[in-house]
This record gives structure tokens, sequence and C-alpha cells, in this order.
């Protein structure tokens, strides 16, 4: 069957209220931290988006727009939010995502509330419904909004939504989710009140009641309203499907034009959003409970693919499939799977270091496979008119990527790996079955090398002396890394096997208990196939937690796996030594003997130093990439190879 056929339910036209959707393919609201220092949107955003809308998306949800900057004041880049000032740099957006045939829908929101970080130097707490404890800092206790400043965001709506609509939003959507303000007023576990904002079903929904009446008179009968809000909180005393599905029919009959649906809020942070552990798709079955009650439209987002995003539309869970994190990795996602191509998709690998990762840190975003991602015109390819001949050494996924980059600007790349296959260390990493992304991450490099003029040479190790140096006008060093083995005694025996061989080779696991040695992220995912395979593990970190450099977004799911699997945890302890019986550790508890049969040594990498410095002394030129360089994720040696390719001129 061909690609278009097989995805034919994706390109269908979708009707949300009086506007209709080219496909059922969105694109869900994800805030860029690429605003201006008043808050307001910049070309950037304009080459972002429009990026998108041309890769073929119908519907482009714009990052949430605050209405109002006297909730969240300590926030960077707040300071004319809801006016028209802000509303004017708008119009450039919508007006790049229209010229590609995309409909746009503003997102507003009115606050975190108890979801925002608490600085040590606040001077006022977070605002809330109620008198609850901050999310972040539980000794903090939220100050309730007053009656007047209830009223004045509702005019704030009404405000931001007029001014939106009147620059070209062809719809708008209330930001009720994730346990943000106006969810923390929905919900009783976080609204306390007794006035006629709390309380009854019918006091909780008059916030956001108020909200809708204000914007729709404001916009009048015809822009499309929707709403997001989670299906289920996922947490003891949250809400519930049960409670969602009454105020989803409850939205419906107050004329709310479409439900974006997903699931948690901070306390279940998981589903905000979510990590590879969570699977593709993740969020679907949320959205279907939530579809069987309406006759609206629903939206949905969560870690699709192509396959997971038909399977919803197909089995009714979602009209409208929200790809996210997936179209910063790639903006033609859209426009390659209509065009039969969705071998040409660059998958993302849901790592959230350089999205959701650099938001929490207040800086834009960037992505690890798309480094023109937020910088698309920067970044751009253009041919060059001086082809140069570029030698690449190191088929890891830094070195392909410098290669294909290198390669698309027209210059001559040859590309040399020492073992007989590309991939380097994606090869092991993408070993565990929950790491799917990596191994389709792997395939696309692979596979976007043999398209390329780049030429290929396996089993040639390169060193400084190689001539095959002599000639090249650039150099491009992507020598990857190898495994730090520590002087331990019994490290080197039979029972003990380092991480990445064992991830080659399963067949070098014996016998049922299993110690690992290293509890940084390589140590932990192996920890983790292995208990999901059935063993008995344990896992030994030297340090005060497992994953520790691990984002806290995803570490949610991996622990909670972890302990489903019922993986054995030691930190602050300390191997003194490997013998036949297993490895003697020690804690503060003292010195033990932890049996096993095969012990995993997961000590982490180290660059692989030396020959990159005798490439650098002879050829001072040369590019250096990824781990050889410094050891870090993926997203390192992926952006660092863009980059070196990116820039040979
Ligand atoms: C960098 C980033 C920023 C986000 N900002 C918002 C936002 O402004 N409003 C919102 O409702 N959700 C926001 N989200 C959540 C996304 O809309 C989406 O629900 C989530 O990324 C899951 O979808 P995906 O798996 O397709 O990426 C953000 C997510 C990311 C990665």
């Amino acid at each position: 069957m061909k690609q278009t056929e097989k995805y034919r339910r994706l390109f269908e036209n979708v009707k949300i209220g009086n506007v209709t959707l080219k496909n059922r393919i969105g694109m869900p609201p994800m805030g860029t931290g690429q605003d201006g220092v008043n808050g307001e949107m910049t070309d950037n955003h304009i080459a972002y988006f429009g990026a998108r809308a041309k890769g073929g998306c119908g519907l482009i949800v714009i990052e949430g727009q605050a209405v109002t900057n006297k909730t969240d004041p300590w926030m960077f880049g707040m300071t004319i939010a809801g006016t028209l000032a802000q509303a004017k740099t708008w119009q450039g957006v919508y007006e790049m995502c229209h010229a590609y045939g995309a409909k746009v829908c503003q997102q507003l929101i009115c606050g975190l509330g108890r979801n925002a970080f608490v600085f040590d130097d606040q001077t006022t707490p977070p605002v809330s419904a109620s008198a609850v404890p901050s999310h972040y800092r539980p000794d903090v206790i939220c100050r309730p909004l007053e009656i007047e400043e209830i009223r004045d965001i509702v005019k704030r709506y009404a405000v931001s939504a007029y001014y939106a609509v009147s620059v070209g939003a062809d719809m708008l959507e209330i930001h009720a989710h994730s346990g943000y303000l106006i969810d923390q007023f929905m919900s009783p576990v976080w609204n306390k009140r007794t006035d006629q904002y709390g309380g009854s079903f019918e006091n909780r929904m008059r916030f956001i009641t108020e909200i809708y009446y204000a914007m729709r008179q404001a916009v009048g009968p015809n822009v499309p309203i929707l709403v997001r809000m989670a299906a289920d909180h996922d947490f003891e005393g949250g809400r519930t499907f049960e409670e969602t599905v009454e105020i989803a029919k409850y939205l419906e009959s107050i004329g709310i034009d479409a439900l974006d649906i997903d699931m948690g809020c901070y306390e279940k942070h998981k589903w905000i959003v979510p990590a590879i552990y969570s699977g593709d798709g993740c969020m679907a079955y949320a959205s279907g409970i939530i579809k069987k009650a309406v006759g609206i439209p629903v939206l949905n987002a969560g870690s699709f693919t192509p396959e997971t995003a038909l399977e919803a539309v197909e089995k009714g869970q979602a009209d409208v499939v929200l790809l996210g994190r997936a179209q910063i990795a790639d903006p033609d996602w859209a426009a390659k799977l209509m065009e039969g191509r969705e071998d040409d998709i660059r998958p993302c690998l849901l790592c959230n270091k350089y999205c959701a990762g650099n938001i929490g840190n207040g800086i834009p975003i960037r992505c690890s496979v798309n480094a023109q991602a937020a910088r698309e015109r920067e970044y751009a390819i253009t041919k060059t008119e001086n082809p140069k001949k570029v030698v690449v050494i190191g088929g890891g996924p830094g070195g392909m990527e410098a290669a294909r980059v290198a390669a698309l600007k027209g210059h001559e790349v040859t590309l040399y790996e020492k073992a007989d296959s590309l991939g380097g260390q994606l090869n092991f990493a993408g070993d565990p079955s929950f790491k799917g992304r990596i191994r389709a991450f792997n395939a696309w490099q692979q596979r976007q090398i043999e398209k390329s003029t780049v030429k290929v040479v396996l089993n040639r190790e390169i060193t400084a002396e190689s001539k095959e140096l002599e000639e090249a006008d650039q150099i491009i060093a992507a020598l990857g890394a190898e495994p730090l083995v520590p002087k331990i005694p019994g490290i080197d025996g039979a029972n003990v096997v380092e991480v990445t061989a064992a991830h080659r080779d399963h067949s070098l696991y014996k016998g049922e208990r299993i110690v690992i040695c290293g509890g940084g992220m390589s140590g932990v995912d192996c920890g983790l196939e292995l208990a999901m395979a059935g063993k008995d593990v344990t896992i030994v970190e030297m340090v005060d937690a497992l994953a520790k450099k691990e984002l806290y977004q995803n570490k949610v799911r991996l622990f909670e796996l972890l302990d489903e699997y019922h993986v054995k945890q030691m930190v602050n302890t300390k191997v003194l030594r490997i013998t036949e019986e297993g490895v003697e550790v020690e804690n503060e508890n003292g010195i033990s003997v932890l049996p096993a049969d095969t012990i995993i040594s997961a000590f982490g990498m180290k660059s692989e130093t030396k020959t990159v410095q005798e490439i650098l002394a002879r050829y001072p030129q040369t590019k250096v990439v990824g781990d050889c360089g410094m050891v870090g994720q993926i997203g390192n040696a992926v952006r660092d190879g863009y980059f070196a390719g990116w820039s040979v001129e």
C-alpha cells in the first residue's frame, strides 16, 4: 500500500466550528521562549511557525500567550501581556501560517498559579484559587485571587481574544490544563473557596464560564473557542475521568467548540511532556474516553508517530492529532507523510533536553536532532559555491550528521568508520525495547547518508598518520568515546560484562541475579531492560541518586518503571571489589556483598582524546564533534555535527 493511501485518514478535512482544517494534523501549543523583552513575538516566531505551516500541518496552536502580567509578575517577558502592542506582533505569525494554508489557533493563558516557580528573593507568594501550598515550595502558601482580580482576568481574556481575532487568529484556546490557574479553580483539590467561585460544580466552573462568555462576546459567534484540559489528573485527590466527562459535557453545552484533551498535572509530571518511557501515542486512550462523551471535535497530543496518530483517528480517540515535539524535530512531518516519504521523517527522541528542558531553564527552545529548530533562518542550508574535500572520522550520530549536512551543502564528503556499520553508540543505546526512538533515529540517519552523496568507508580506522587526511580541506573528528573502566579489583573477571558489550550481545548475561555498577542512564536503562526480562536486578550508584543528570520530567515515568519491575536501587554506595560471588559494596550500613551471576560495568564513558589530540596537532583546522570533545548525550553530538558540517565554507 502506498503511504499516502495508508495515512489517508490523517489528510481528511475536519471542521472545528465553522472553520475547516485541510487535514487532521495539528501542532499543540508549545512555548518557544523566543519572546522579546516585552513579551512580544519576534521574527524568529514567524520563521519557526512558518516552517511548520509550510511543512503541511493543518492547524497550528500558537504557544500560550499571557492575557495578563499580574498573576505571574515574576515572569520575564510579560510586561505588555494582553495588549494591542503584544497582539500586533502575533499578526506576522498568523499571516505566515495562513500563507501556507494552515489555520491558527491562539492559546491564551492567565497564569501558572501554584505551579509557578518560587524564587528565594520573591517577596509575594504565587496566586491561586485558594490558600493552597505552592507546587514547588509547599512551605509557601498561595494567595487566593480577590474577586476584583478574577474579574480583571476575565476582562483581559476578552480583550486578548478580540485582539487575536482582529490580527487574524482563526480560533482561540483557553489554557485550562496541567493544574494551572484555571484548573486550580475547576478542581476541588485546589479550590477551597467558599464564595461564588468555589464549592459546587457550578461555582468551580464559574471562572472558566465567565472567561468563555466574555471571549464569545468579544469575538462573536463564528470564532471557535477551544478548551485544553486534562482528562484525569492521575494523582490521589485530583480530578478523575468521571468528573472530566461531566465538565466536557458542560463545556459543550455552553458553546465550547472543541476540546483539547491530555492528562496529568504537575503532581503527575510524566504527562506534561511525556518522556520516552511513556511510549508512543500515550494520551490517546484518555482523549478517547472524553470523545465518547461529547459531540464536538476532540484534539489530542502525546508522543505520536505516524502509526499511532493514524490509530488514534481510526479508533475514534481524536479528530485532530497534535504533534508537538515531533514537528520541532521535523517541520515537514505532515508533508513527508502525505508525499509517501514516511521514512524521511526525522524522529523526535522524546529526550526533552533542548525543548522542555530549555523552557524549564528560561531559555529559548532548541532540538537534539534538528539544529535548525527555532533558528530556521540562521541555520538554513545553502549550497556552497566553493566545494571542499571533507573527511569525517567516525560514523556515530555526530559524524553522520556532520557528513549529511556538509554533503547537502555540496561538499565532497568521505565518512570513515572503524566498525563494520554506522551508528556508533546509537547501536547499543537503542537496544532496550523502550528505546525505539533511538533505533528509529539511527535508521533515519543511516538512510539519509545512503541517499546522500557521502562516500562511506567502513572497517577503516583513521589516525593522525592516515594518508586519507592529507588531501582533506576540512577534517571533522567524531571519534566518540570509550567505556570508562575503573581499576576496581575483579573488574576484569569472567563474570563482568561492560554495558555496551552487553547491549551488543545479550548472550553475555548469565544467570538471574544481575548487579549493575553505575547508575547513570546507560546503567539504569540496562537494569530496567533486564528487570523487564524477569531478571533480579540491583543498581549500585556512588552518588545520591540514579540517573542524576537526567531531566526531572523524564525521570518520573522511569522511576515508576524501576519500581514496577522491582529494580533495587542502592545509592550513596561504593563498589569496593568484584569477586566470583558478586559485588562487595560499602555504604552507611557498612560493607556487604551483593550476590550476582553477572555484573555489569556501567561507569560511564571517556572521550577518545589521544587520537583527537594527535590529529589536531597535525591538522589544526580539524573540527571536533560529540563525545570525543566532551562526553554528552545524543543531542550534543548531533548538534555539534550539524554545526561542523554547516560551517564548512
Ligand atoms: C517546549 C514545550 C513547551 C510547551 N508549552 C506549552 C504551552 O505553552 N501550552 C500548553 O498547553 N502546552 C505546552 N506544552 C505541552 C505540549 O503542548 C504538548 O502537550 C506536549 O509536548 C505533548 O505533545 P508531543 O508529545 O506531541 O510533544 C509544551 C511542550 C513543550 C515540549
